[in-house]
């Protein structure tokens, strides 16, 4: 079992796959990688979009991908929520969560990487009890604010997630390697969006094994393990064995 938590497969919703064809093909990229379980994730911006349109939207692409992928990964519905203000007391926010469950892949706005999106993050996580996964906490790494943002993450133990390609760009050898050091990563996902986007799944493990050693390759693998265990035991109302992220 590999899940990758993070991706733009489905076709025509966002700025990922731009056909059903294309979705097929990165799906079947995945697979060759060893993913078996996909949450699709396509972008909702609150700002210039409805819950309404999304959700039909999404609905709609989710079927037909479903209906025409045979044997390929398994998919579930989740969507990359970009963070506004007053989130955490949306009514709507559990339309958000990923396959019915209690987390949330959550997309800091760069711009505001503030004491408010911090509260908003734990009011969500103890007055909610729904579990923030921040989306790609690499790449923030030159914004305002992010100092204490990790800080934060790390004192509060909120889960993280760092995008395969980062892996492969110069420019994030640093700070991955501080993430890593400081023990803020619980996840690696794709992110794909397109073959100029591709997911690199298995090559940012063998990275993760070359750069930090064998057991940090085996941990994240094994965080990916226990989420999905998670999720598929929410959705279905089972009781969760709540096992700690390594
Ligand atoms: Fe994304």
């Amino acid at each position: 079992m590999l899940l990758d938590i993070h991706s733009h497969i489905l076709p025509n919703v966002d700025d990922g796959a731009k056909s059903l064809e294309a979705a097929l093909e990165l799906l079947k990229l995945m697979q060759q990688q060893g993913i078996t379980n996909v949450i699709a994730t396509p972008h909702f911006y609150p700002h210039d979009d409805t819950i309404e349109a999304f959700k039909e939207r999404i609905y709609n692409s989710y079927n037909l991908l479903c209906e025409s992928k045979d044997k390929l990964p398994n998919i579930i519905l989740g969507c990359e929520l970009f963070y506004f203000n007053g989130i955490s007391k949306s009514e709507f926010i559990r339309e958000f969560t990923i396959g019915g469950s209690n987390y949330l892949l959550l997309e800091p706005n760069p711009y505001m990487l503030s004491k408010k999106l911090m509260d908003e993050i734990l009011y969500l996580k103890n007055e909610l009890h729904i579990i923030p996964i921040i989306a790609h906490i690499e790449r923030y790494h030159t914004c305002k604010g992010y100092k204490t943002f990790l800080k934060f993450v790390k004192e509060n133990k909120i889960l993280t997630q760092v995008n395969s390609a980062s892996f492969f760009d110069k420019s994030y050898n640093r700070i991955i390697k501080k993430l890593f050091k400081e023990k803020i990563i619980t996840f690696i996902a794709t992110d794909t969006h397109s073959m100029r986007r591709p997911p690199m799944m298995d090559v940012a493990l063998l990275e993760i094994e070359k750069r930090f050693g064998s057991n940090e390759k085996r941990r994240i693998i094994s965080n990916l393990e226990i989420l999905y265990n998670n999720i598929t035991a929410e959705a279905m109302n089972n009781e969760i064995n709540h096992t700690e992220y390594l």
